[in-house]
């Protein structure tokens, strides 16, 4: 076995993550301030509108918040979830300093967490390890209604053709997942419940951006919106 399979075994591993993001959480920001044009392409296509419910899965210290809380208004909600408590805390210091009141915080790994019932949207923004928890997409697309819009985004592998970006690829999982697996094609978990997506990609083809719906008629959990 590999260093890099030890490190990144099948699964994702919380404690491994908890660990990987207690340290970054202070320089967070500074790190990902340059992929800003990709977040803001990822909340788009969420297709916001006021008094919306928008759950943001993995939202480490809040950066996606401003568009998000700006875009639902302040009838709408922003329900935010992060697994690391010092990601929580940059995210809840981000929400006191600019007095934003749609939005509630919670510290807990996805599949665990108190969702409401019938949101409207829901973001993975670079949150591959959660998209790679089966438990964990089933208890997020539980909870949103039919037709609900579904944005996910972070690094892939580059195709065939572009092998020579998936250096920069790895070393940057090596820094934010702990698993390596699904990263060919990290959005399956929402194409297999049945959300027709459209990709674009960025970076060498090292960064995906993909937008969706829910089916009108059939929620995330089969069965689940076909109800009465
Ligand atoms: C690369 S960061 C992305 C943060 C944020 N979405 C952003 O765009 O800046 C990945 C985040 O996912 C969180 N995370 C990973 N697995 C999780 C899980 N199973 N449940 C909740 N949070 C998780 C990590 O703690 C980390 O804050």
């Amino acid at each position: 076995m590999s260093r890099a399979t030890e490190r990144h075994p099948a699964a994702p591993d919380t404690a491994a993550s908890q660990g990987l993001y207690r340290w970054r959480a202070g320089i967070y920001d500074l790190q990902l301030a340059p992929y800003d044009a990709i977040r803001a392409e990822a909340i788009a296509t969420l297709q916001l509108q006021p008094g919306q419910t928008v759950l943001d899965l993995g939202c480490g210290t809040g950066m996606s918040l401003d568009l998000l809380q700006a875009a639902v208004g302040p009838q709408g909600r922003v329900v935010a979830v992060d697994q690391c408590p010092e990601m929580v805390d940059e995210a809840r210091r981000r929400v006191q300093r600019h007095g934003w009141r749609n939005i509630s915080l919670a510290c807990a790994p996805i599949d665990q967490a108190v969702l409401p019932e019938g949101a409207d949207a829901a973001l993975f923004h670079f949150t591959h390890d959660i998209l790679q928890t089966p438990a964990a997409v089933d208890h997020v697309l539980a909870h949103l209604r039919p037709g609900a819009r579904v944005a996910a985004s972070g690094l892939q592998w580059a195709p065939a053709g572009w092998g020579v970006f998936n250096g920069l690829v790895w070393l940057a999982a090596m820094h934010s997942v702990t698993t390596l697996q699904g990263l060919g094609q990290p959005w399956r978990a929402l194409a297999d419940h049945g959300i027709e997506l459209s990709l674009q990609t960025h970076l060498g083809n090292t960064v995906y951006v993909a937008g969706g719906c829910l089916p009108a008629s059939a929620g995330g959990r089969p069965g689940r919106h076909n109800r009465g």
